[in-house]
């Protein structure tokens, strides 16, 4: 490759958001990758929604929960991140000293996006007496204008974790909050945000689904719509689903989630049979666009060349971390925290 066209690619970060560089197809990328991690002490950790190649090629494969943990512990120097924009920027947020590098700056997240820091600012004033508890998935600024943040794993605790006569803003999903203020009976201010792979999966075509496997258990994440989840036999943060299925004795289960945790499903339980729950569209299964965006092209561009990498305002930092840490403290309380 010339120096020349790994210069221009530099230049065009901004606009494409990763490394546009062509890739020797005969390369064998995992080798590659895996050369990297040791050379430079890296450490590779994946969502679960991240494509079944890159999951394989991780250090460490989570939830949003375990993912933020893990990058608040580990002595690497460098953490990749396969993931989206705003996990890579929770962990830079814990480990300001290390270089942080996501594949794909234009992984975004529609949940983060539909709470813009500017007009939150502004709800937040009408309830001067409320605290704010924010879902992770939001940007780095709305983390300073939150008290304390929770996952799908320790929304319930963390929610919990709020003395009753504390009233409570909830952002910014609103399927995750109005099941929060069911579940624990608190009434909530809710954004009103949604996350785009949940919110559209078919009632109709589940219903269906479930008719022709009758013995099928149905499992849903909480960023699924009300009605989706009154019909579910288990509701759980992807790590939750995880355990789920293979503790439970049901040898078939519909999944509404991004597709991408089936990976580990069959990974845990090869002779168990998993279905995607169908979208309200012409699709078998619900991929998050965002998540997909990471590709092993890239996983290995951005660590041999370290970009791009995550950047933050010292005063976002700052303002920001004491949310996550605060969410951290109650989690490992509540004996929610890192195992293995
Ligand atoms: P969890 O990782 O908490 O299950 O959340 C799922 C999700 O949508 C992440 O973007
Ligand atoms: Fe955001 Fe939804 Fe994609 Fe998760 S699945 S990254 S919440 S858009």
């Amino acid at each position: 490759m010339m120096h020349a066209d790994l210069a221009t690619a530099r230049q065009r970060l901004d606009r494409t958001g990763f490394l546009d560089l062509d890739v020797d197809p005969s390369l064998d990328l995992v080798a590659e990758i895996n050369r990297l991690k040791r050379e430079k002490n890296a450490i590779i950790l994946a969502h679960y929604y991240q494509e079944s190649e890159i999951q394989d090629v991780a250090d460490y494969i989570g939830d949003s929960l375990g993912l933020s943990q893990k990058a608040a512990q580990t002595d690497a120097n460098i953490i990749v991140f396969a993931g989206v924009h705003f996990m890579a920027e929770t962990a830079k947020m814990l480990s300001p000293g290390k270089k942080v590098l996501l594949p794909d700056l234009k992984a975004g997240c529609s949940l983060a996006d539909s709470c813009p820091p500017h007009l939150f600012r502004k709800f937040k004033e009408k309830y001067p007496d409320h605290i704010v508890v924010s879902y992770i998935n939001c940007t780095a600024e709305l983390k300073t204008l939150t008290d304390i943040c929770c996952t799908s794993t320790n929304a319930v605790a963390i929610i919990e974790s709020i003395p009753k006569e504390q009233p409570i803003i909830f952002a910014p999903d609103k399927n995750l909050g109005a099941y929060l203020v069911k579940k624990t009976g608190r009434d909530m201010v809710l954004w009103n945000g949604a996350c785009m792979v949940h919110e559209i999966f078919s009632h109709e075509r589940i219903v269906k689904l479930k008719a022709r496997h009758p013995k099928a258990k149905f499992i849903a994440h909480p960023e699924c719509e009300a009605h989706i989840l009154d019909l579910a036999d288990y509701i759980g943060s992807t790590t939750g689903l995880l355990k789920f299925t293979i503790n439970d004795p049901a040898q078939e289960f519909i999944v509404a989630t991004e597709a991408g945790i089936l990976h580990q499903m069959q990974k845990a339980s090869p002779h168990k049979t998993f279905i995607p729950a169908p979208p309200n569209n012409n699709c078998a299964c619900n991929d998050c666009p965002h998540m997909k965006r990471n590709t092993m092209e890239k996983l290995y561009l951005c660590m041999e060349y370290e970009q791009p990498e995550i950047i933050l305002p010292d005063w976002v930092i700052e303002q920001g971390v004491h949310c996550i840490d605060r969410m951290l403290e109650i989690s490992e309380k509540a004996g929610l925290g890192l195992k293995g």
